[in-house]
C-alpha cells in the first residue's frame, strides 16, 4: 500500500513506504526480480495527481535504488521491461485505480496482473479490507503469501483479540459513531472500558436527553448510541471546550457535559475528562487507541488528544501494551514527538477497524505465511 498522503506532488507522510521496506530488502536479498503493485489516491479518471511516480522517486531516495516505472504497465515495451528484469531489480506500475478492472475485482483484470509474475506477495494490510484485483482475486492465479509488514499487522492485532492482557482499555475518538458500531459490539465483551471522544461523543450525550448545541450529530447513530449506553463499559466525557463559532478565537469556553448551552459547538475534551481518562488508562494493561479527542485541524484543539497521546506513549515499553491507528490519530501522534515509545502502529486506518470488528478481510483470505 504505497497510498500515501500526497500535498502538490509532495508526500507528507512516508511512513507507509518505509513499512514495506524490510519485504523489499528480503526479496532483493533472495534475488528476487520485484514488482510493486499499489493504488494511490481514489481518482475518477487518469490524472497525474493521482500517479504513483512520486511515490517511486520517494522510494528511490529510501532504497537507493532505481525503481522503473511503468506508465502502461500492460503494453509491449513494459513486458518486455519486466522479462527482461534482473536479480534484485524493482519495478512500479502505475496506480492500479487508474483501471476498472481493479476496482471491481474483475477476474481477467487479476489474472493479467498475476501473469507479471511468478509469487504474489500482500504486503498491503491497509487496503487488505477492500476486494480489489490486486489484492484479492489475483491470488486465485498464483501462489500468494503475506509480507513481513502484513504478519506483523497480524501478530500485534491479533494480541488485541485474543487473551489481551487486563485491564484493556480502548480509547475511541473520530467523527462517526457508524464507522465503529461493529468495533465497539466485537471489542466489547474482551474489554473493561471504552473511553469515548472526539465528536462521536456528541451522539452519546444526545442520547441520554443533552444540550449539544450546534455540535456536530447524525442523528441516524442516536439509536446504537443508546444501545451502547446499556453498557457500564462506556465512559464519556466529563466536560468539553466549546466554541461559539469554528473559528478557535471565538469565546472557547470549558464546559461540564450537562452546561451545554445552545449556541455552542463542543472541539475538544476538556480537564477533568483529561484527568478521568488518564487515571483509567494508567491502570491499563492493554490499550488500543483510535480516533482523536477534538477537532485537530485546529491547533486548540488538539490538547486533549496530545495529553493522552503522551500518556499512551509514556505507558509503552512495558507498563502497557499500546496500539494506534488511524490517519489522524497517527498525525496526532507525530506530533507528541514521542510517538515512537508506541508499541505498534498499525499503517491501517479502516483496515485496522475491519480486522479488529472481526471482519473478513477479501485480501487475507487466501494467503500464506
Ligand atoms: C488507506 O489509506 O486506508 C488505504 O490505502 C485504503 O485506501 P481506500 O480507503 O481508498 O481504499
Amino acid at each position: 500500500d504505497l497510498n500515501v498522503p500526497l500535498k502538490n506532488k509532495k508526500i507528507l507522510d512516508d511512513s507507509k513506504i518505509k513499512a514495506i521496506i524490510p519485504t523489499i530488502d528480503f526479496l532483493r536479498n533472495k534475488k528476487g526480480k520485484i514488482i510493486l503493485l499499489s493504488h494511490l489516491g481514489r481518482p475518477k479518471k487518469r490524472t497525474s495527481e493521482f500517479s504513483l511516480k512520486f511515490v517511486g522517486q520517494e522510494m528511490e531516495k529510501i532504497l537507493a535504488q532505481e525503481i522503473i516505472f511503468l506508465t502502461n504497465p500492460f503494453n509491449l515495451s513494459s513486458k518486455k521491461k519486466i522479462e527482461n528484469l534482473k536479480a534484485g531489480e524493482i519495478v512500479l506500475l502505475e496506480n492500479l485505480r487508474f483501471y476498472k478492472g481493479e476496482l471491481n475485482d474483475d477476474l481477467s483484470f487479476a489474472k493479467r496482473l498475476a501473469e507479471l509474475g511468478d509469487i504474489f506477495v500482500n504486503d498491503a494490510f491497509a487496503v487488505s479490507h477492500r476486494q480489489q484485483a490486486s489484492v484479492h482475486n489475483i491470488s486465485k492465479f498464483i501462489p500468494s503469501f503475506a509480507g513481513l509488514l502484513m504478519q506483523k499487522e497480524i501478530k500485534y492485532l491479533s494480541k488485541l483479540l485474543k487473551n489481551p492482557l487486563q485491564p484493556y482499555v480502548v480509547l475511541l475518538g473520530g467523527v462517526k459513531l457508524a464507522t465503529k458500531v461493529k468495533l465497539i459490539e466485537n471489542l466489547l465483551p474482551k474489554v473493561n472500558k471504552i473511553l469515548i471522544g472526539g465528536a462521536m461523543a456528541n451522539v452519546f450525550l444526545k442520547a441520554k436527553g443533552l444540550e449539544i448545541g450546534k455540535s456536530f450529530l447524525d442523528e441516524r447513530e442516536i439509536k446504537d448510541a443508546k444501545n451502547f449506553l446499556k453498557s457500564e463499559k462506556i465512559i464519556l466525557p466529563d466536560d468539553f471546550l466549546t466554541s461559539l463559532s469554528l473559528d478557535f478565537a471565538d469565546n472557547l469556553k470549558m464546559k461540564d457535559f450537562d452546561k451545554i448551552q445552545e449556541e455552542e459547538i463542543i472541539l475538544d475534551i476538556g480537564p477533568k475528562t483529561i484527568l478521568k481518562y488518564s487515571e483509567i488508562l494508567k491502570k491499563a494493561k492493554t490499550i488500543l487507541w483510535n480516533g482523536p479527542m477534538g477537532k485537530i485541524e485546529i491547533k486548540e484543539f488538539t490538547y486533549g488528544s496530545l495529553m493522552l497521546g503522551r500518556l499512551i506513549a509514556s505507558l509503552s515499553s512495558g507498563k502497557a501494551f499500546t496500539v494506534c491507528g488511524g490517519g489522524e490519530t497517527v498525525e496526532i501522534l507525530k506530533k507528541t514527538k514521542m510517538f515512537f515509545y508506541i508499541d505498534f502502529i498499525s499503517t491501517g486506518g479502516g483496515a485496522m477497524l475491519n480486522f479488529l470488528s472481526g471482519n473478513e478481510m477479501p485480501g487475507l483470505k487466501y494467503l500464506k505465511e
